[in-house]
């Protein structure tokens, strides 16, 4: 285990720990100095490429966003989703995190679980790769958005489920649209910490995409808070520079040979 790691782990009960998605170079590099962790995040498919789900994310294109992202990172620990159907079986899922490993040179890839595939986890930590678990609403698995935890059955199921994980050696477990009272309860039950999206505050950190805490997406759902409307912003640059070309205001000498 690297230290990054070792010392993500050890934050658990001291202070929350501070986590943002990624997808270029100049936005990790904005955002490494105040993130205990940046995830490269199969999200990207919303965000960046405008799709309805993230299912058609393939490797080349995570790949790909994380070459980028590793660029802007000092300090941070660094994580990369394995898209859907990468991991599919034990065999696939290390060739596949092995691939992202070397060739984005992240510390640890992470799995939505499926509520059955923790074996695959524990292959992979068997085999040296770090792992990141993510239950809830995981959205590889599920096509309509929902809280998860709300009846008492989804409640053991969801504490079974992050206990497995955490038995199978993952390192940390994402907790997605998990009630408050669940989260709660798995982050009072496991030794690694939790990292919450949309999962109340009973969690040992938190993650958001960070394109909607900028505004930029136009997503938001009531677990996201937007700190700035970064959408407003840019449209008021680009009005200033249609204005500028319109009456020829810009370029000036000094931008111009
Ligand atoms: O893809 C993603 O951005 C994620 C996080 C929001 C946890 O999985």
């Amino acid at each position: 285990m690297n230290i990054k790691i070792s010392k993500f782990i050890k934050q658990k009960n001291k202070k929350p720990l501070v986590c943002l998605t990624a997808y270029s170079k100049y936005m990790s590099k904005i955002i490494d100095k105040y993130c205990d962790m940046i995830l490269v995040g199969d999200s990207m498919a919303n965000v960046i490429y405008g799709m309805k789900n993230t299912h058609k994310i393939t490797l080349d294109m995570i790949i790909m966003h994380a070459k980028s992202v590793k660029k802007g990172i000092e300090k941070s620990l660094f994580v990369v989703d394995m898209p859907k159907n990468t991991y599919q079986n034990s065999v696939e899922a290390k060739k596949n995190a092995l691939k992202i490993i070397r060739a984005c040179k992240c510390d640890a890839v992470k799995i939505e679980s499926n509520g059955k595939n923790y074996k695959i986890i524990k292959h992979l930590v068997k085999s040296g790769i770090s792992v990141m678990g993510h239950i809830g609403y995981t959205p590889q698995f599920k096509n309509t958005f929902k809280p998860e935890g709300l009846s008492k059955k989804q409640n053991d199921k969801l504490i079974k489920e992050s206990k497995e994980i955490e038995e199978a050696g993952a390192f940390s477990i994402v907790l997605e649209c998990i009630t408050s009272k669940t989260s709660e309860e798995i982050t009072k039950n496991l030794k690694i910490p939790t990292i919450g999206i949309g999962s109340s505050i009973n969690c040992d950190g938190q993650i958001l995409v960070t394109e909607d805490i900028l505004g930029i997406s136009g997503f938001s759902p009531k677990f996201v808070k937007k700190y700035i409307n970064l959408n407003k912003l840019i449209e008021k640059g680009v009005q200033k520079y249609k204005s500028d070309v319109n009456k020829k205001i810009f370029p000036k000498k000094i931008n111009s040979y």
